[in-house]
């Protein structure tokens, strides 16, 4: 029995359903079990992150964990990621995939960073997953495109490794699955890095339309971004990195690669995927 948080996110939802696939039972971690839609066979269990202690009961008989981190507050995670690792600690101390962020190597004390150390600090088994930005994100702008066919955001020239979330979910599994990661930490690309300029144009080929990229500067959505982002400084961190991979392109990494024998998907693929969700 496999322990799902986010399951109804982009990641949790594939992880989800590639351990079903492949003959798994799953829990799904779900906060409102009426909203959540999950794959026939899926056990779908009340809790909260907010409240670690309300994941307790749900490890029993669990061999391994996919958890997600949803806050972005450093201050609301340092008071809940010592309980967090508690509490997997207290039930056996299952094997822990944690899907982390990048963005830790350059910031020690985000959130991500907060939590990794947690678990380290309670010698939990598992893997630490660090993608760059996920695809999905580009989803953002799919009002935009189906209103007008343009994308008016600042720094079209800023170059991102942007990764498939069916790439992550991908590796999670495998690190669920195998003690072969255990204590490992990979960071998760897509294969190349494309500017923000493109992946808009790649968009466009995808859904047969012409879609524009227009720069504008920062001050004309950092309002917007930051509710979108639930936080001001979070926000004006996302703006400060495309800022930088402007100059300096965001890595790109072959541990998708070396993990699952195949390379990780392009943006172009994604897009393609994803194509219903800007038409
Ligand atoms: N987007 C990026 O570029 C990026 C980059 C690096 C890392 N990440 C990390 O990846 C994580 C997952 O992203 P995603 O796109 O797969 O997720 P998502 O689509 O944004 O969905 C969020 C998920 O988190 C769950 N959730 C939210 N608050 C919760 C809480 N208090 N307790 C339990 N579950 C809660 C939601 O479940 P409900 O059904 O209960 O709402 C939902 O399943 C992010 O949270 C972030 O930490 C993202």
């Amino acid at each position: 029995m496999f322990l799902v948080t986010g399951a109804t996110g982009n990641v949790g939802r594939r992880v989800v359903a590639r351990l079903i696939a492949a003959g798994h039972d799953v829990r799904a971690i779900v906060r409102d079990p009426s909203r959540a839609e999950l794959p026939a066979g899926v056990a779908a269990v009340t809790a909260d992150l907010a409240d670690p202690a309300t994941l307790r009961p749900h490890l029993d008989g669990i061999r391994a964990v996919f958890l997600i981190w949803p806050y972005v507050d450093p201050a609301v995670t340092v008071a809940l990621a010592p309980a967090l690792a508690d509490v997997l600690a207290s039930a056996g101390s299952p094997r822990v995939v944690f899907l982390s962020a990048a963005s830790v190597e350059a910031d020690p004390n985000s959130c991500w960073a907060v939590v990794e150390r947690a678990l380290i600090e309670r010698d939990l088994p598992g893997t630490v997953l660090r993608p760059t930005g996920f695809a999905t994100n580009t989803l953002g702008w799919a009002d935009a495109i189906r209103a007008e066919g343009v994308v008016r955001w600042p720094h079209g020239a800023a170059a991102r490794s942007l990764i498939h979330e069916d790439d992550i979910a991908a590796v999670a599994v495998e690190a669920l699955t195998s003690d072969q990661h255990d204590r490992r930490t990979y960071v998760l690309t897509g294969p190349e890095t494309v500017t923000q300029a493109e992946q808009v144009r790649l968009i466009g080929a995808a859904i047969g339309r012409d879609v524009r990229w227009e720069d504008v500067p920062p001050q004309a959505i950092r309002p917007m971004l930051a509710e979108a982002m639930g936080s001001p400084a979070f926000a004006e961190m996302a703006l400060a990195a495309w800022a930088s991979m402007v100059e300096k392109p965001e890595q790109v990494t072959d541990d998708v690669s070396v993990i699952l024998g195949r390379p990780a998907r392009t943006f172009a693929r994604w897009a393609a995927d994803h194509a219903a969700d800007f038409a």
